[in-house]
């Protein structure tokens, strides 16, 4: 089977009611990304960023996939899929898909402040983190999501499947934060590309297949462009 890596953002959750966070003047659900995202803000004021990922966490909660993580989830019937995603919801596993890589965390786990490398599940009946919440070591429990400024330790194993991949597509990412913008640079020429997102996306490579459509419909259109692939 072909291997079929799919980079996912923020636009791929968007149908499923998760805001982008370029979409809406540089505010993420009213916050400014630094007050929230960053190691920084979180020595500031730890319970302002507990309550923001928790909130977060609530909202996905109340969430479901959409038709476009149902989709990536079919084409596993056809292609050797990995999905490498930016998203720290857990859509694409609910909606099936058996191969995710989280670049940037994962909402429904904690980390110790010592230990961000080993990730504990957060149950969905108990899903807030309180200042207070520690590891056996007695650690404080934080988001295991990787902040702005911390190091994408995923990229490296990222970077390896868009290299040993044979098509890839990008689905709702701007393409505005790296290292996942970068991965586009291990795609090898003459490989196919497609990108899909309602809005142009800047880009330096001049040989990607864009397909304007929000995440549902075009996943169904690229089903059937990929059909015709020899
Ligand atoms: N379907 C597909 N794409 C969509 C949809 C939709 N329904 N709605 C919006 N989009 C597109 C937007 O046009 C935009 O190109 O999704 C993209 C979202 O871009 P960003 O908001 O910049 O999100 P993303 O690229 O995932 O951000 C990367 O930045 O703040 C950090 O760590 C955070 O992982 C995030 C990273």
């Amino acid at each position: 089977m072909k291997k079929l890596v799919v980079l996912t953002g923020a636009g791929m959750s968007a149908e499923s009611g998760i805001s982008t966070f370029r979409d809406s003047d540089g505010l993420w659900e009213n916050y400014r990304v630094e007050e929230v995202a960053t190691p920084e803000a979180f020595t500031r004021h730890p319970q302002v960023v507990l309550d923001f990922y928790n909130q977060r966490r609530r909202q996905l909660l109340t969430c479901e996939p959409n038709l476009g993580h149902y989709g990536l989830a079919a084409l596993e019937k056809d292609f050797d899929v990995e999905i490498i995603t930016q998203n720290v919801d857990d859509l694409h596993e609910r909606a099936g898909s058996s191969n995710v890589l989280h670049l940037h965390g994962e909402l429904m786990k904690s980390c110790s402040v010592k230990d961000t490398g080993t990730p504990f599940d957060i149950p969905p009946e108990h899903p807030d983190i309180h200042i207070g919440d520690t590891d056996s070591k007695g650690n404080q429990l934080r988001p295991f999501i990787v902040w702005f400024g911390e190091a994408v330790p995923m990229i490296d194993q990222a970077i390896r499947l868009v290299e040993e991949s044979d098509i890839v597509v990008v689905i709702g990412t701007s393409l505005n934060v790296y290292p996942a913008a970068g991965l586009l640079n291990y795609v090898r020429r003459g490989q196919p590309i497609y990108l899909i997102d309602p809005k142009e996306v800047n880009t330096y490579r001049t040989d990607i297949h864009f397909i304007r459509a929000g995440a549902s419909e075009g996943v169904k259109q690229l089903t059937e462009l990929l059909k015709d692939l020899p």
